[in-house]
């Protein structure tokens, strides 16, 4: 989704701009722009007669549809010296990507330019009022218009800092931005509600704004988050914060401790087949220092102060969006057999708006990958507000989600850079599985039963390891066969049905082939007329309890000549008789499967998306953090 990069120092802005939003690429965008108060040197005359230099800033902006490299091409043809500016990635919601609708957008009178994250949601009626009052807008955005509301703001006031702050009482919605003036060039304001946004404190007097620390790691580590409401005046001398409500308050920097070779690919041709192959190793650090093998038991820090909670909980509600869902769909698979709670799941874009019935004694999990998905935060919000405790499980550290839980897990993948979710879903079901331990251990489930549960466990990352090393030059092969086809379906049951869903998820974002997944014996109602000579069907077929009936499904489609790809458990010499290819995956405990069987899912994605010639990190039209609802 949107980026936002800002930078106010001694420095060149422009490399510093582009560099950071090169950064947030992954994010999914459509266009991209700068805005820099560039120093002109002017002449005046002084009596007269002779005259001397005074500086003027002049406000530039640079901006286009496509990618940021297309305006680093734009900016090298005429370049501009400045050391203050801000930076964008938009991802269109009003209005078509076009250079017009791109940001930074400016005001009326050009004074002022802003970039924005998120969604002004009551921008027509503001539009309205400032056309009555014979403002002309160039592009369809939201975003313009509250440049426009800004501008008027500031020609009243004379003060950027005011001029933003009173034009965000007025405006219902999401948002993160950065506001410049050509007639106040020592400042960048920005803003944060619904829309994460972060500062960089630099060791030269500079300082880096951005809606994700990944854009400014490169310059520093200390930084300071904005909290919703909350808005900051950062200059060469120092950062000043306020709520937009106008109390002064004073924000502790904090240190990210993300490394930079974690978002850079490292030898891979894609960050997505990078992630995939981090796997054994993103597993083994979701479970680092949470088991304790003896006691067959699981030590969740986050989770220590809400140990009673849990324990007394009549009932689990996950919500989630996504791959995030479908991870938590199997986390209630498992909580449900392992620690009898019942678990409710349900997409948080559902649960925010029907009135969901939530009880003091429920215990809501929120998974996110981001921690910025705009429903799941939402969606916690409602279920906090109904007395739910609300607790998450997260990937992104210091994220809105993190912050606003009442306690939970970090899932610790390290940056996900692909818009294709991958390592963040295996670790976390590595973390659902521990929770299931450690709720089951609060409940039913025997020390020696967590014992061997545990050991299963810890061998996943090895196993991960195996699939890796065995299976992707074949699946790479079978990429080849499949690339042309127009649909697939993907049939699992019981703990793999989420997987076929997950399998199918992933052919669509990165390769845009038409995929349905279904619980395999849902497909005699109604999907089985789709299958004929020209549908690979992809069935997710472990030997587990639900396995002779997954063979029977398997016979269904080959009856209906349709081509069967089966992901199947080491061994199984019954399968290779009934399906066209065969993918072998290691024996594990039926819950732990799906951590193994998505793996080939996710390589054949990648390997059919290339072999299309599919932009697979940045696929067309998604977004890595989906921060609009
Ligand atoms: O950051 P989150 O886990 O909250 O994101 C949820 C979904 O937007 C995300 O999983 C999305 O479906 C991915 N593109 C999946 O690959």
């Amino acid at each position: 989704m949107c980026g936002i990069v800002g930078y106010i120092g001694n420095r060149e802005a422009t490399p510093i701009l582009l560099s950071g939003l090169k950064r947030l690429e992954y994010r999914g965008y459509d266009s991209a722009g700068l805005a820099l108060l560039e120093d002109l040197p002017r002449a005046v005359s002084t009596n007269g007669h002779s005259s001397s230099l005074i500086n003027s800033t002049r406000l530039v902006i640079e901006k286009c549809k496509g990618k940021v490299t297309d305006l680093e091409t734009l900016s090298a043809r005429s370049p501009h010296h400045s050391t203050i500016g801000i930076g964008h990635t938009r991802w269109a919601t009003h209005g078509i990507p076009s250079d017009t609708n791109s940001h930074p957008h400016t005001d009326q009178q050009e004074r002022l330019a802003i970039i924005h994250n998120g969604i002004v949601e009551n921008y027509s009626h503001i539009k309205d009022r400032l056309l009555a009052r014979g403002h002309t807008f160039r592009s369809e955005t939201d975003t313009e218009v509250l440049a426009h509301l800004i501008g008027e703001f500031y020609a009243e006031k004379q003060n950027l800092t005011e001029a933003v702050r009173l034009a965000l009482n007025e405006v219902v919605g999401a948002y993160g931005i950065a506001v410049v003036a050509a007639d106040s060039p020592n400042e960048i304001v920005c803003a944060r509600k619904g829309s994460p946004l972060v500062i960089g404190v630099g060791n030269d007097n500079d300082y880096f704004i951005a809606s994700d620390a990944a854009a400014i790691i490169a310059h520093t580590r200390q930084v300071i988050y904005l909290s919703d409401n909350e808005m900051a005046t950062v200059s060469r001398s120092g950062i000043k914060t306020r709520t937009i409500s106008n109390i002064e308050i004073t924000k502790q920097v904090e240190v990210v401790e993300m490394e930079l070779e974690a978002i850079e690919k490292g030898g891979f041709d894609h960050f997505m087949l990078k992630e995939i192959h981090e796997q054994p190793q993103t597993i083994t650090d979701a479970m680092r220092g949470r088991v304790i093998e003896e006691e067959g038991n699981i030590v969740l820090g986050g989770l220590q102060n809400h140990l009673d909670a849990l324990r007394q909980a009549k009932r689990l509600i996950i919500t989630a969006c996504g791959t995030s869902f479908h991870a938590g769909l199997i986390g209630k698979y498992m909580i449900e057999q392992y620690a009898r709670v019942p678990v409710e799941i349900e997409y948080a874009s559902e649960f925010r708006y029907r009135n969901p019935i939530v009880n003091d004694d429920d215990v809501m999990f929120g998974i996110s990958q981001s921690g910025e998905t705009a429903d799941t935060l939402a969606a916690m919000r409602e279920g906090k507000r109904k007395g739910a405790l609300a607790l998450g499980i997260v990937n992104v550290v210091g994220s809105t989600i993190a912050r606003e839980s009442d306690g939970g897990v970090y899932i610790h993948a390290g940056p996900e850079i692909g818009v294709a979710s991958t390592k963040a879903f295996t670790s976390q079901l590595t973390v659902l599985s521990l929770l299931t331990i450690m709720l089951g251990r609060m409940r039913h489930l025997s020390v020696v039963d967590g014992r061997s549960m545990i050991r299963e466990l810890l061998e996943v990352p090895e196993k991960a390891q195996s699939i890796l090393d065995d299976t992707e030059s074949k699946i790479e092969e079978m990429a080849q066969i499949f690339k042309d086809a127009a649909n697939f379906l993907y049939l699992g049951r019981g703990y793999n049905y989420p997987v076929a869903l997950e399998g199918a998820l992933k052919l669509k974002e990165i390769s845009y082939i038409h995929a349905e997944g279904y619980p395999a014996a849902e497909m005699k109602h109604g999907p089985i007329a789709l299958i004929d000579e020209n549908m690979p069907v992809v069935v997710v077929a472990p030997q587990d309890d639900v396995y002779e009936k997954v063979l029977s499904n398997i016979q269904e489609v080959r009856a209906r000549k349709g081509h069967v790809i089966a992901i199947a458990t080491e061994g199984d010499e019954q399968i290779k008789k009934l399906a066209e290819q065969v993918i072998f995956i290691p024996q594990t405990l039926p819950l732990f499967t799906p951590i193994l069987s998505v793996i080939p899912l996710q390589l054949l994605s990648y390997y059919i998306a290339t072999a299309r010639g599919c932009n697979v990190d940045q696929p067309r039209n998604l977004a890595k953090s989906v921060t609009v609802e």
